[in-house]
């Protein structure tokens, strides 16, 4: 199967804000824009991004999960980077109106239509470096997907990082600068211990992966980082710890060291694991520090993360009832 994210329907919906307005949505070939190489994104990285799934169900149907959260977060990013204001309704009829489009090319599960939607700054202005781009593109692309990780929900090897994956009042934007700063971190875990993700615990504080959140699940509890502005609100996690909650789980959501990690992840029953839109809820099986590898759960596979998961996955999947209301039917 294709690497995920690398298969993409031929067209996508976009709007240009340009004199203080947007333009009328209008669905175009995907490849077919054209940016000014002086663009303000192409220097000064005023982009942001989201990403989230639409699932086919047993009866056909298509829908889409937790947009309007997605919609929100793409608006706040928005704001933080200074670029021009979305209106919700445009960009959620935007989302439904391509998804629909594309309706037959969402697979079965475990697949599912990845939507991602993208504004940037387009003015083509060179001397902008400490100001906003006055003009924008907002386009949704749709990328049918498989599993994310491959091989499935095999557990993870994190590497514990000391250092922060991006600015700390950059965290909750989702946006490319951000990325580019935690791409070395990555590789060099990749090639010196053979780890699939970082975890960044800046001054011993755990906070997120380079594209997940990280949850540690011990008995009945389930601990993560509060929410601040140096990590990304993950949908996903909210998801996850409402399901949580909803099964008498206590949550707990708060600073959580690497020392009081290390402790207590290796205990028998303990689970760690990553949330977001691509890992869903992943399994993690090794934590590295300081050149010493800690097996989770001394090593034997904990069963909450695959009962959430699949309670997460219900939903998405239409075979558990929408008791929160986040699936908007489009087809
Ligand atoms: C840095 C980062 N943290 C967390 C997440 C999880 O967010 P969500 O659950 O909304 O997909 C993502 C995106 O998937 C991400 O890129």
């Amino acid at each position: 199967m294709a690497a995920f994210g690398t298969v993409f329907t031929n067209e996508m919906i976009l709007s240009r804000f340009e004199n203080n307005s947007w333009s009328q949505p209008a669905v175009v070939a995907t490849d077919s824009i054209s940016l000014h190489p002086g663009a303000h994104v192409l220097h000064y990285a005023s982009t942001c991004f989201e990403g989230m799934k639409a699932f086919r169900h047993a009866d056909d149907s298509v829908h889409i999960f937790r947009m309007d959260k997605n919609v929100a977060r793409l608006q706040q990013s928005s704001e933080l980077l200074a670029l021009p204001q979305i209106d919700a309704a445009m960009l959620s009829s935007m989302i439904t109106e391509i998804v629909r489009r594309y309706a037959a090319d969402v697979p079965m599960p475990p697949g599912s239509m990845y939507i991602r939607p993208t504004h940037i700054g387009t003015e083509a202005s060179i001397g902008k470096a400490a100001a906003p781009s006055l003009s924008s593109l907002l386009y949704v692309l749709l990328s049918p997907v498989g599993d994310y990780f491959a091989g499935g929900a095999k557990a993870l090897r994190l590497l514990l990082e000391d250092n922060a994956r991006c600015a700390s009042h950059m965290g909750m934007v989702k946006s490319g600068g951000n990325y580019a700063s935690a791409l070395q971190p990555i590789m060099k875990a990749r090639a010196a211990v053979q780890a699939d993700q970082v975890l960044f615990c800046p001054n011993g504080d755990v906070q997120e992966t380079g594209a997940a959140n990280f949850l540690l699940i011990d008995g009945n509890e389930i601990i993560t980082k509060a929410l601040d502005s140096s990590f990304l609100h993950g949908i996903t996690r909210d998801s996850i710890l409402t399901l949580a909650r909803d099964r008498g789980m206590t949550v707990s959501e708060r600073e959580l060291t690497v020392d009081e990690l290390l402790e207590r992840a290796v205990k028998p029953g303990a689970e760690a694991a990553l949330s977001g839109t691509a890992a869903v809820l992943t399994p993690v099986g090794t934590l590295i520090h300081a050149g010493k590898e800690y097996q989770v759960g001394g090593g034997i596979a904990g069963t909450t993360t695959a009962s959430l998961r699949q309670a997460l996955n219900d939903i998405q999947w239409g075979r558990a009832a929408d008791t929160h209301g986040w699936l908007t039917k489009v087809s």
